[in-house]
């Protein structure tokens, strides 16, 4: 990981990100918006390059509101044949960095039949059903513990922060479980009615490995998922790539000023 950490500290003229943000499948404008320094993953030692479509694959770090911030804009996930250790290595990487918060945000299926297309649902709780987990392996203890705890993954004051930020810019934002599978398919409609019973609102292939290795090594962890559809119903309506993408477009400027005021405050 060293060499990773010191070609990046090199790049950008070394530069002590305080907050980390991952950005989510049509979530990225924020890093086109802010961005004083990008590298893009295919350049970094050791990252392997996103090959979704809606993600660019860079690394971004910028000064947005007087925080030190490095975006992901993009991220891989486990359905393009990455390992879970792959996909996770960049959250390592951040807390090597100087990370001390990182803001974990996705695209997701509404599970909740309360939540619409363009909501916003700040996650309180996860759900792991992929079938896998990022810390299995050989444990190296100076990153975290072998049985990491995982009573709080999402931070109580993030999570109260987020909501205060939400309600004055008048935004209604949705509180709720992520569940997340494997993908890359969709859910089947029973698969829906499972999550729903076992307790998830909003289901969706990414974020969970991030958040628990974020946890695992001491980070604070807040994570917001735009709700992008409907998840499988059996109304019959089919779900697409494109419309995930065009609903997370529906949601960015309320997503950038939220994300925004959160870094003032935080
Ligand atoms: N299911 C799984 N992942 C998703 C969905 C969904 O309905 N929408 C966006 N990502």
């Amino acid at each position: 990981m060293q060499i990773t950490v010191d070609f990046i500290r090199e790049r950008t003229n070394n530069f002590q990100p305080e907050i980390g943000i991952i950005l989510g499948s049509g979530l990225g404008e924020l890093a086109d918006e802010y961005c004083d320094y990008a590298i893009p993953y295919t350049e970094i030692p050791n990252f392997v390059k996103s090959t979704v479509q809606g993600h660019k694959g860079r690394l971004v770090f910028a000064d947005i509101n007087g925080k030190k911030v490095i975006m992901m804009q993009g991220r891989n996930h486990f359905y393009e044949g990455h390992s879970m250790q792959e996909i996770t290595y960049p959250v390592k990487v951040m807390k090597a960095l100087g990370v001390k918060t990182l803001i974990l945000t996705n695209a997701a299926g509404a599970v909740n039949e309360s939540f619409k297309p363009a909501d916003l649902m700040i996650i309180t709780d996860h759900i792991n059903f992929t079938g896998s987990n990022p810390l299995i392996g050989e444990n190296d203890e100076t990153l975290g513990e072998r049985f990491p705890d995982m009573s709080e993954v999402y931070k109580k004051n993030l999570i109260e922060l987020a909501q205060k930020c939400a309600c004055e810019l008048n935004i209604d934002i949705k509180k709720g479980v992520y569940w997340a599978n494997s993908g890359p398919s969709y859910e089947t409609p029973a698969e829906i009615n499972m999550i729903r019973k076992l307790g998830g609102d909003a289901v969706g292939m990414s974020t969970v490995p991030e958040a628990i290795v974020a946890n695992y090594c001491g980070l604070n962890v807040l994570g917001i998922s735009c709700i992008t559809n409907a998840a499988s119903s059996s109304s019959g309506a089919k779900l697409s790539h494109e419309e995930v993408i065009e609903a997370a477009a529906n949601a960015k400027t309320k997503f950038k000023s939220l994300i925004l005021e959160i870094l003032r405050k935080i």
